[in-house]
């Protein structure tokens, strides 16, 4: 939902590029939800911490300061930050890919693998269980 941006003013575009570059204590830029802070002049008053602000810097926050559960007045106060926007065609940049159980198998690589460390198991123990009946005789 579009909710900010919308205050009759043109909204200013970011290229991801450019909030990447924006990851110093000179200058600290984080995108939540598409939309670009300016925190650098928050970094030291954040109750969260700057630590957490740097991390961010110049990158995607959105997963989490979504996590922290940031109250209204929270986002109330990152209004006051807005700068712009993330280009709308970056944003699929930024956007994780849903996670998959599916894990990739590279049968071909590893189908002698799967029975042969086995077979080599068995065989060694086999021998060895040989040593020691033969050891006892
Ligand atoms: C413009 C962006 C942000 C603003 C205005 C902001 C503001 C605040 C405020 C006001 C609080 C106090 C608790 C509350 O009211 O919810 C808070 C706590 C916190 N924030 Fe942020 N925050 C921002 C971004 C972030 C980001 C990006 C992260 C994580 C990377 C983060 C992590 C935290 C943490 C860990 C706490 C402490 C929560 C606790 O002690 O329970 N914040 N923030």
């Amino acid at each position: 939902m579009e909710e900010n941006g919308s205050e009759g003013k043109a909204v200013k575009y970011y290229r991801l590029s450019e909030v990447e570059e924006r990851n110093s204590f000179k200058s600290t830029w984080i995108i939540i939800n598409h939309k670009v802070y300016d925190v650098t002049k928050f970094l030291e008053e954040h109750p969260g911490g700057e630590e957490v602000l740097r991390e961010q810097a110049g990158g995607d926050a959105t997963e989490n300061f979504e996590d922290v559960g940031h109250s209204t007045d929270a986002r109330e106060m990152a209004k006051s930050m807005l700068i712009g926007e993330l280009h709308p065609d970056d944003r699929h940049k930024i956007a994780k890919p849903p996670e998959s159980l599916v894990t990739t198998c590279h049968e071909s690589t590893s189908w002698w693998s799967n029975w042969l460390i086995p077979a080599l198991a068995a065989v060694i123990v086999t021998m060895m269980y040989r040593m020691y009946t033969a050891e006892e005789e």
